[in-house]
Protein backbone atom coordinates (compact mmCIF):
# COMPACT_ATOMS: atom_id res chain seq x y z
CA UNK A 1 0.00 0.00 0.00
CA UNK A 2 1.30 3.57 -1.00
CA UNK A 3 1.63 6.08 2.15
CA UNK A 4 -1.72 7.37 2.85
CA UNK A 5 -1.76 11.38 3.64
CA UNK A 6 -4.28 10.47 6.25
CA UNK A 7 -4.22 14.52 6.83
CA UNK A 8 -5.90 15.66 4.00
CA UNK A 9 -8.11 12.29 3.37
CA UNK A 10 -11.61 14.02 1.72
CA UNK A 11 -14.65 11.69 2.47
CA UNK A 12 -15.08 9.62 -0.52
CA UNK A 13 -14.77 5.85 -1.48
CA UNK A 14 -11.04 4.51 -0.80
CA UNK A 15 -10.65 1.11 -2.22
CA UNK A 16 -9.97 -1.34 0.99
CA UNK A 17 -8.59 -5.32 0.73
CA UNK A 18 -12.30 -6.70 1.30
CA UNK A 19 -16.12 -6.55 2.31
CA UNK A 20 -18.73 -9.14 3.85
CA UNK A 21 -21.50 -10.29 1.98
CA UNK A 22 -24.92 -12.30 3.21
CA UNK A 23 -27.80 -13.57 1.61
CA UNK A 24 -31.35 -13.75 2.45
CA UNK A 25 -32.85 -16.66 0.63
CA UNK A 26 -35.73 -18.86 1.49
CA UNK A 27 -36.65 -16.82 4.04
CA UNK A 28 -33.45 -17.49 6.16
CA UNK A 29 -29.88 -15.58 6.28
CA UNK A 30 -26.90 -17.38 4.60
CA UNK A 31 -23.40 -17.55 6.42
CA UNK A 32 -21.13 -14.15 5.54
CA UNK A 33 -18.82 -14.24 2.67
CA UNK A 34 -16.12 -12.31 2.86
CA UNK A 35 -15.12 -10.93 -1.13
CA UNK A 36 -12.29 -8.86 -2.18
CA UNK A 37 -14.32 -7.98 -5.12
CA UNK A 38 -15.43 -4.35 -4.96
CA UNK A 39 -18.57 -5.61 -7.55
CA UNK A 40 -21.60 -7.26 -7.55
CA UNK A 41 -23.50 -9.16 -9.24
CA UNK A 42 -27.58 -8.41 -9.81
CA UNK A 43 -30.61 -9.52 -11.34
CA UNK A 44 -31.61 -6.94 -13.56
CA UNK A 45 -35.19 -7.30 -11.94
CA UNK A 46 -33.87 -6.46 -8.61
CA UNK A 47 -35.79 -4.15 -6.82
CA UNK A 48 -33.00 -2.37 -5.81
CA UNK A 49 -32.76 -1.59 -9.50
CA UNK A 50 -36.26 -0.53 -9.66
CA UNK A 51 -38.59 0.65 -7.09
CA UNK A 52 -35.38 1.84 -4.69
CA UNK A 53 -35.82 -1.17 -1.88
CA UNK A 54 -32.31 0.09 -0.34
CA UNK A 55 -31.47 0.99 2.84
CA UNK A 56 -28.08 1.81 4.68
CA UNK A 57 -26.01 2.83 7.00
CA UNK A 58 -22.69 4.82 8.61
CA UNK A 59 -20.63 4.43 11.47
CA UNK A 60 -17.24 4.83 12.03
CA UNK A 61 -14.60 3.54 14.02
CA UNK A 62 -11.56 4.89 15.36
CA UNK A 63 -7.72 4.36 16.55
CA UNK A 64 -7.28 6.11 20.10
CA UNK A 65 -4.35 7.47 21.63
CA UNK A 66 -4.03 4.28 23.29
CA UNK A 67 -3.93 2.66 20.55
CA UNK A 68 -7.03 0.47 21.06
CA UNK A 69 -9.58 0.80 18.23
CA UNK A 70 -13.31 2.25 19.30
CA UNK A 71 -16.44 1.42 17.35
CA UNK A 72 -19.35 4.29 18.18
CA UNK A 73 -22.56 3.19 18.94
CA UNK A 74 -23.24 0.50 16.54
CA UNK A 75 -25.91 -1.11 18.14
CA UNK A 76 -27.84 1.67 17.15
CA UNK A 77 -26.63 1.68 13.79
CA UNK A 78 -27.82 -2.06 13.99
CA UNK A 79 -31.37 -0.79 15.07
CA UNK A 80 -32.17 2.06 12.66
CA UNK A 81 -31.47 -0.04 10.02
CA UNK A 82 -33.69 -2.57 10.98
CA UNK A 83 -36.17 0.23 11.53
CA UNK A 84 -35.17 1.03 7.50
CA UNK A 85 -36.07 -2.38 6.47
CA UNK A 86 -39.52 -2.47 8.56
CA UNK A 87 -40.27 0.81 6.71
CA UNK A 88 -39.64 0.12 3.02
CA UNK A 89 -40.56 -3.70 3.85
CA UNK A 90 -36.80 -5.35 3.18
CA UNK A 91 -35.37 -8.77 5.08
CA UNK A 92 -34.57 -7.82 8.90
CA UNK A 93 -30.80 -7.91 9.73
CA UNK A 94 -30.23 -9.08 13.34
CA UNK A 95 -28.69 -6.99 15.06
CA UNK A 96 -25.67 -9.73 15.70
CA UNK A 97 -25.97 -10.54 12.09
CA UNK A 98 -24.91 -7.12 11.58
CA UNK A 99 -22.70 -6.46 14.39
CA UNK A 100 -20.83 -9.47 12.76
CA UNK A 101 -20.68 -8.39 9.66
CA UNK A 102 -19.16 -4.92 10.29
CA UNK A 103 -16.24 -5.99 12.93
CA UNK A 104 -15.15 -8.45 10.53
CA UNK A 105 -15.19 -6.06 7.83
CA UNK A 106 -13.31 -3.95 9.99
CA UNK A 107 -10.93 -6.48 11.40
CA UNK A 108 -10.10 -7.52 7.97
CA UNK A 109 -9.02 -3.76 6.25
CA UNK A 110 -7.53 -3.10 9.72
CA UNK A 111 -4.47 -1.54 8.17
CA UNK A 112 -6.91 1.35 6.39
CA UNK A 113 -7.54 2.34 10.19
CA UNK A 114 -6.08 6.32 10.14
CA UNK A 115 -3.69 6.83 13.06
CA UNK A 116 -4.78 8.76 16.17
CA UNK A 117 -4.15 12.49 15.57
CA UNK A 118 -5.04 12.95 12.23
CA UNK A 119 -8.76 14.21 12.23
CA UNK A 120 -9.25 10.60 10.31
CA UNK A 121 -11.47 7.61 11.19
CA UNK A 122 -12.57 4.45 9.20
CA UNK A 123 -15.91 4.70 7.91
CA UNK A 124 -18.32 2.10 8.14
CA UNK A 125 -21.14 1.37 5.53
CA UNK A 126 -23.43 -1.39 5.64
CA UNK A 127 -26.40 -1.94 3.23
CA UNK A 128 -28.68 -3.84 2.54
CA UNK A 129 -30.81 -4.00 -1.27
CA UNK A 130 -33.51 -6.03 -2.33
CA UNK A 131 -32.02 -8.50 -4.78
CA UNK A 132 -34.69 -10.59 -5.82
CA UNK A 133 -36.64 -10.05 -9.26
CA UNK A 134 -39.85 -8.27 -9.59
CA UNK A 135 -41.70 -6.28 -12.48
CA UNK A 136 -44.82 -5.80 -10.60
CA UNK A 137 -44.48 -2.49 -7.73
CA UNK A 138 -43.80 -5.74 -4.73
CA UNK A 139 -40.97 -6.57 -2.73
CA UNK A 140 -38.28 -8.43 -3.33
CA UNK A 141 -38.22 -12.02 -1.60
CA UNK A 142 -34.35 -12.02 -1.88
CA UNK A 143 -31.77 -9.61 -0.15
CA UNK A 144 -28.41 -9.05 -0.24
CA UNK A 145 -26.34 -7.33 3.40
CA UNK A 146 -22.81 -6.01 2.27
CA UNK A 147 -20.20 -3.97 4.28
CA UNK A 148 -17.60 -2.17 3.02
CA UNK A 149 -15.04 0.29 4.67
CA UNK A 150 -12.77 2.89 4.09
CA UNK A 151 -10.80 5.92 5.81
CA UNK A 152 -12.20 9.12 5.39
CA UNK A 153 -11.34 12.92 6.47
CA UNK A 154 -14.32 15.50 7.14
CA UNK A 155 -17.51 15.36 4.81
CA UNK A 156 -17.14 19.17 4.50
CA UNK A 157 -13.99 20.61 3.19
CA UNK A 158 -14.41 23.02 5.79
CA UNK A 159 -13.70 20.07 9.07
CA UNK A 160 -14.75 21.80 12.19
CA UNK A 161 -14.35 25.46 10.91
CA UNK A 162 -17.71 27.06 9.87
CA UNK A 163 -19.86 26.69 7.01
CA UNK A 164 -22.54 28.19 4.80
CA UNK A 165 -25.32 26.77 4.23
CA UNK A 166 -28.99 27.62 2.03
CA UNK A 167 -32.38 27.42 2.92
CA UNK A 168 -34.26 25.78 0.18
CA UNK A 169 -38.28 26.43 -0.63
CA UNK A 170 -38.37 25.15 -3.91
CA UNK A 171 -37.18 21.08 -3.35
CA UNK A 172 -38.08 18.97 -0.48
CA UNK A 173 -36.22 15.86 0.64
CA UNK A 174 -38.99 13.81 1.98
CA UNK A 175 -43.25 14.11 2.41
CA UNK A 176 -44.77 14.43 6.15
CA UNK A 177 -45.27 10.78 5.99
CA UNK A 178 -42.93 9.67 3.74
CA UNK A 179 -39.67 7.69 3.76
CA UNK A 180 -37.79 10.97 5.81
CA UNK A 181 -36.92 9.12 8.92
CA UNK A 182 -35.69 5.75 7.48
CA UNK A 183 -32.46 5.90 6.03
CA UNK A 184 -33.48 4.69 2.38
CA UNK A 185 -31.60 5.52 -1.30
CA UNK A 186 -34.46 7.29 -2.65
CA UNK A 187 -34.36 10.20 0.54
CA UNK A 188 -30.85 10.96 -0.78
CA UNK A 189 -32.06 11.00 -4.71
CA UNK A 190 -34.51 13.39 -3.77
CA UNK A 191 -31.59 15.41 -2.11
CA UNK A 192 -29.13 15.63 -5.13
CA UNK A 193 -30.54 18.17 -7.20
CA UNK A 194 -30.93 20.84 -4.89
CA UNK A 195 -27.58 19.70 -2.99
CA UNK A 196 -25.98 19.93 -5.95
CA UNK A 197 -26.90 23.56 -6.79
CA UNK A 198 -26.04 25.03 -3.69
CA UNK A 199 -22.52 23.74 -3.98
CA UNK A 200 -22.55 25.16 -7.22
CA UNK A 201 -23.81 28.68 -5.45
CA UNK A 202 -20.88 28.45 -2.70
CA UNK A 203 -22.72 26.70 0.14
CA UNK A 204 -21.42 23.56 1.74
CA UNK A 205 -25.32 22.26 2.54
CA UNK A 206 -28.64 23.06 2.07
CA UNK A 207 -31.40 23.37 4.80
CA UNK A 208 -34.55 21.80 4.02
CA UNK A 209 -37.07 23.15 5.47
CA UNK A 210 -40.69 21.04 6.57
CA UNK A 211 -42.10 20.16 2.96
CA UNK A 212 -45.96 21.38 4.76
CA UNK A 213 -45.75 24.26 6.09
CA UNK A 214 -42.42 25.40 5.21
CA UNK A 215 -42.27 26.75 8.22
CA UNK A 216 -40.18 24.88 10.66
CA UNK A 217 -36.45 23.52 9.89
CA UNK A 218 -35.86 19.96 9.07
CA UNK A 219 -32.58 19.04 8.29
CA UNK A 220 -29.09 19.92 6.91
CA UNK A 221 -28.96 18.06 3.73
CA UNK A 222 -26.80 14.85 5.41
CA UNK A 223 -27.19 16.37 9.11
CA UNK A 224 -29.35 16.94 11.63
CA UNK A 225 -29.79 20.57 12.69
CA UNK A 226 -29.04 22.43 16.05
CA UNK A 227 -29.19 25.57 17.59
CA UNK A 228 -28.00 26.87 21.32
CA UNK A 229 -29.36 29.58 22.85
CA UNK A 230 -28.08 30.73 26.36
CA UNK A 231 -28.00 27.50 27.59
CA UNK A 232 -29.90 25.36 25.51
CA UNK A 233 -29.43 22.95 23.57
CA UNK A 234 -32.65 23.12 20.83
CA UNK A 235 -33.16 20.60 17.57
CA UNK A 236 -36.16 19.92 15.38
CA UNK A 237 -38.56 16.92 16.40
CA UNK A 238 -39.65 16.53 13.19
CA UNK A 239 -40.90 13.11 11.77
CA UNK A 240 -39.33 13.65 8.12
CA UNK A 241 -35.90 13.72 9.35
CA UNK A 242 -33.22 11.05 10.09
CA UNK A 243 -33.25 10.55 13.62
CA UNK A 244 -29.26 11.65 13.75
CA UNK A 245 -26.98 8.92 16.34
CA UNK A 246 -24.61 11.78 16.81
CA UNK A 247 -27.92 14.02 17.82
CA UNK A 248 -28.48 11.81 20.10
CA UNK A 249 -25.29 11.69 21.04
CA UNK A 250 -24.87 15.32 21.86
CA UNK A 251 -28.72 15.34 23.58
CA UNK A 252 -26.85 13.47 26.18
CA UNK A 253 -23.74 15.42 26.59
CA UNK A 254 -25.42 18.34 26.35
CA UNK A 255 -27.50 17.39 29.56
CA UNK A 256 -24.07 15.91 30.79
CA UNK A 257 -22.49 19.29 30.90
CA UNK A 258 -25.58 21.39 32.24
CA UNK A 259 -27.25 22.39 29.38
CA UNK A 260 -31.08 22.03 28.86
CA UNK A 261 -32.41 20.23 25.89
CA UNK A 262 -34.86 20.63 23.63
CA UNK A 263 -36.23 18.79 20.77
CA UNK A 264 -39.08 20.81 19.24
CA UNK A 265 -40.56 22.57 15.93
CA UNK A 266 -37.61 25.55 15.20
CA UNK A 267 -39.57 27.98 13.17
CA UNK A 268 -37.54 30.16 10.62
CA UNK A 269 -37.91 33.24 12.06
CA UNK A 270 -36.22 31.87 15.06
CA UNK A 271 -33.23 31.35 13.48
CA UNK A 272 -32.13 35.39 14.16
CA UNK A 273 -32.34 34.29 18.13
CA UNK A 274 -29.85 31.79 18.51
CA UNK A 275 -26.02 32.19 19.86
CA UNK A 276 -24.59 29.49 17.87
CA UNK A 277 -25.93 26.86 15.38
CA UNK A 278 -24.63 23.46 13.53
CA UNK A 279 -24.83 20.39 11.53
CA UNK A 280 -24.25 17.06 13.03
CA UNK A 281 -24.22 13.97 11.75
CA UNK A 282 -21.58 10.94 11.46
CA UNK A 283 -19.93 11.93 8.39
CA UNK A 284 -20.15 15.89 9.44
CA UNK A 285 -19.45 15.43 13.32
CA UNK A 286 -20.20 18.52 13.84
CA UNK A 287 -19.81 21.90 11.70
CA UNK A 288 -20.85 24.96 12.77
CA UNK A 289 -22.48 26.98 10.67
CA UNK A 290 -21.94 30.59 9.85
CA UNK A 291 -24.17 32.12 7.69
CA UNK A 292 -27.64 30.70 6.68
CA UNK A 293 -29.02 32.45 3.55
CA UNK A 294 -32.89 32.03 3.16
CA UNK A 295 -32.48 31.16 -0.78
CA UNK A 296 -36.02 32.41 -1.63
CA UNK A 297 -36.84 35.46 0.76
CA UNK A 298 -32.80 36.71 0.63
CA UNK A 299 -32.71 36.97 4.67
CA UNK A 300 -29.48 36.21 5.74
CA UNK A 301 -28.76 34.73 9.44
CA UNK A 302 -24.97 34.96 10.59
CA UNK A 303 -22.99 33.81 13.57
CA UNK A 304 -19.25 32.95 14.52
CA UNK A 305 -18.92 36.75 14.26
CA UNK A 306 -15.07 35.94 14.84
CA UNK A 307 -15.11 33.55 12.40
CA UNK A 308 -14.35 30.45 14.63
CA UNK A 309 -16.75 27.98 15.98
CA UNK A 310 -18.84 29.05 18.99
CA UNK A 311 -17.90 27.73 22.45
CA UNK A 312 -20.74 25.54 23.26
CA UNK A 313 -20.58 23.57 19.90
CA UNK A 314 -16.77 23.65 20.50
CA UNK A 315 -17.18 21.99 23.85
CA UNK A 316 -19.97 19.08 22.37
CA UNK A 317 -17.37 18.54 19.57
CA UNK A 318 -14.12 18.04 22.00
CA UNK A 319 -16.68 15.51 24.41
CA UNK A 320 -17.85 13.92 21.46
CA UNK A 321 -14.80 13.14 18.98
CA UNK A 322 -12.77 12.60 23.29
CA UNK A 323 -15.20 9.50 23.69
CA UNK A 324 -15.02 8.41 20.22
CA UNK A 325 -10.80 8.65 20.45
CA UNK A 326 -10.63 7.58 23.96
CA UNK A 327 -9.37 10.56 25.62
CA UNK A 328 -12.60 11.25 27.32
CA UNK A 329 -13.81 9.17 29.82
CA UNK A 330 -16.82 6.97 27.83
CA UNK A 331 -18.91 7.21 30.99
CA UNK A 332 -22.55 6.55 28.39
CA UNK A 333 -21.08 3.32 27.27
CA UNK A 334 -21.19 4.14 23.85
CA UNK A 335 -18.10 2.60 22.59
CA UNK A 336 -17.13 -1.34 21.94
CA UNK A 337 -13.48 -2.19 21.69
CA UNK A 338 -12.86 -4.29 18.35
CA UNK A 339 -9.69 -5.85 18.81
N1 LIG B 1 -29.56 13.22 8.45
C1 LIG B 1 -29.30 12.58 7.31
C2 LIG B 1 -30.21 12.79 6.15
C3 LIG B 1 -28.18 11.71 7.22
O1 LIG B 1 -27.90 11.08 6.09
C4 LIG B 1 -27.37 11.54 8.35
C5 LIG B 1 -26.24 10.64 8.29
O2 LIG B 1 -26.28 9.51 8.65
C6 LIG B 1 -27.69 12.22 9.52
C7 LIG B 1 -28.79 13.05 9.54
C8 LIG B 1 -26.87 12.05 10.75
O3 LIG B 1 -27.14 10.82 11.36
P1 LIG B 1 -26.03 10.09 12.22
O4 LIG B 1 -25.63 11.02 13.28
O5 LIG B 1 -26.71 8.88 12.78
O6 LIG B 1 -24.95 9.75 11.30
C1 LIG C 1 -23.36 9.63 7.56
O1 LIG C 1 -23.21 10.63 8.25
O2 LIG C 1 -22.98 8.50 7.90
C2 LIG C 1 -24.05 9.69 6.29
O3 LIG C 1 -24.51 8.69 5.88
C3 LIG C 1 -24.14 10.98 5.62
C4 LIG C 1 -23.94 10.93 4.14
C5 LIG C 1 -22.60 10.52 3.73
C6 LIG C 1 -25.04 10.22 3.45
Amino acid sequence: MEATDWKNLPFGYFKTDYNIRCYYRNGKWGELEVSSSEYVSLHMAATCLHYGQEAFEGLKVFRGADGKVRIFRWEENAKRMQNSAYGIMMANVPSELFKEAVFKAVKLNEKYIPPYGEGASLYVRPLLIGSGPQVGVKPASEYMFMVFVGPVGPYFKEGFNPVNIQIVRDYDRAAPLGTGSYKVGGNYAASLRSGERAHDEGFASVLFLDAKEKKYIDEAGPANFFGIKGNTYITPNSHSILPSITNMSLREIAKDLGLTVEQRSIAVDELGSFDEVGACGTAAVISPIKKILDRETCTVYEYCKDGKAGPISTKLYNQLRGIQEGTVEDKFNWNTIIE
